[in-house]
């Protein structure tokens, strides 16, 4: 048991004089395969050692009751009467899950709920999906059902997109539920199929946080995710056989140039160019092909940067040092972007070292003090609850 869920349990117990069950969904990374998942693309994610921990036992009223272990904070609600008013708080993640729940006409008793975790917050990390996916665990245990992957994965989709207002895609819900430790995970995002592909042992994954906070609720995220929509509805109109921009091909955006905005087309660019990109990140791996992995990761950064918009001078200063670092292969920004996190992919005996340096630099050039991470892929909520494990 770690420290963690030993203070969740805890904390349970002391908040509400009762032992719970205790269930644990960890955060993830992207490694390849970023803005695709809302247009039925392909991502390539893998879970991380972090993770929220959610403590669930019933209550003899119908009320629901949330706190949160690491805000000192509480929430409850009238289960019955549960509606959709986000309030901008830490307690819409979880009674948005139990929202999207209820949807599903699935009956929840009265609960009592501490959440507890580690996920660092705003740094592209998944913290909500952690979260989300977690109290969902701990809910359909209470209620005595099993849900498959998809199913847990999409209801917390909803939850955040319908709830909470944020319009993210799948690939973090996903992959935090059905992620397998040392497995990176190919999800395709239009049919939900995906692969666990190993990782090679000679290699480590470094997470560098340039600590500029990034929020998916808000802003940029919402603008980027508006100008594909528009670039896409372009495409589905003008070609036949285009349903998402998944189905296009860059002569397909070609062609449509015309009739889109500039921002659009290259929205689109950095999405099409991108779907590519995780498919042969594949089969580098299944060939074991490291330098090919890493040379690709730097393209979608790129991508990302100039394309997409979506990076900052801080996260590329991060990708810049780490590029110049012996043993490694590879490094891009993570996630929903704007700030948050890069990935890198770094030979197992340069990893600490790797840290060191990069930490030194990146705070004598900006006076910030990055945090980083060698992590590895990890269980994700189903293969934990499966293990006996929180
Ligand atoms: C955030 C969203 C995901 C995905 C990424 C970008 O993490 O939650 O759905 O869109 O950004 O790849």
């Amino acid at each position: 048991m770690t420290v963690f869920e030993e203070k969740a349990l805890q904390a349970h117990q002391e908040r509400f004089g009762l032992d719970g069950r205790v269930f644990a969904a960890p955060g993830r990374v992207n490694l390849i395969g970023e803005h695709t998942d809302y247009t039925g693309g392909l991502v390539m994610p893998m879970a991380i050692g972090f993770c929220t921990w959610a403590v669930v036992s019933p209550r003899n009223d119908d009320r629901a009751f949330f706190y949160s272990a690491n805000y000192g904070e509480e929430a409850d609600f009238e289960i019955a009467s549960l509606a959709r008013e986000p309030g901008g708080h830490w307690s819409d993640y979880p009674a948005g899950v139990l929202w999207s729940i209820l949807q599903e006409g699935i009956a929840i008793g009265g609960f009592s709920m501490t959440l507890a975790g580690d996920v660092p917050l705003g740094a592209g990390l998944s913290s909500s999906a952690s979260v989300e996916v977690a109290t969902s665990m701990a809910l359909l245990a209470h209620a005595g059902v099993t849900l498959p992957l998809p199913k847990i994965a999409t209801l917390c989709r909803r939850a955040e997109n319908e709830y909470v207002g944020a319009k993210s895609g799948i690939m973090d819900q996903f992959v935090v539920t059905g992620g397998v430790a040392h497995r990176a995970m190919l999800i395709d995002c239009r049919s939900l199929e995906y692969e666990l592909l190993p990782l090679p042992s000679q290699v480590r994954v470094v997470i560098c946080n340039s600590m500029v906070k990034h929020q998916v609720a808000t802003g940029e995220y919402g603008d980027r995710r508006d100008e594909v929509e528009a670039g896409q509805a372009v495409l589905r109109k003008e070609r036949r056989g285009i349903e998402l921009l998944r189905d296009a091909t860059l002569m397909d955006l070609e062609a449509c140039k015309g009739a889109m905005t500039v921002a659009s087309f290259a929205r689109c660019r950095h999405i099409i160019t991108e779907n590519g990109r995780v498919m042969e990140a594949r089969a580098a791996l299944l060939r074991g092909d490291v330098a090919r992995f890493g040379e690709l990761m730097v393209q979608a950064h790129e991508s990302m940067r100039d394309d997409f918009a979506a990076s900052c001078e801080e996260v590329d200063m991060l990708v810049e040092i780490a590029m110049r670092q012996d043993g490694c292969f590879g490094a891009r920004i993570t996630g929903g972007g704007f700030g948050g996190c890069t990935v890198n992919v770094v030979s197992a005996d340069k990893a600490e070292s790797f840290v060191e340096i990069v930490r030194r630099e990146y705070e004598e050039r900006t006076g910030i003090a990055a945090q980083c991470f060698v992590s590895e892929p990890s269980d994700g909520a189903l293969a934990i609850a499966a293990k006996g494990g929180a």
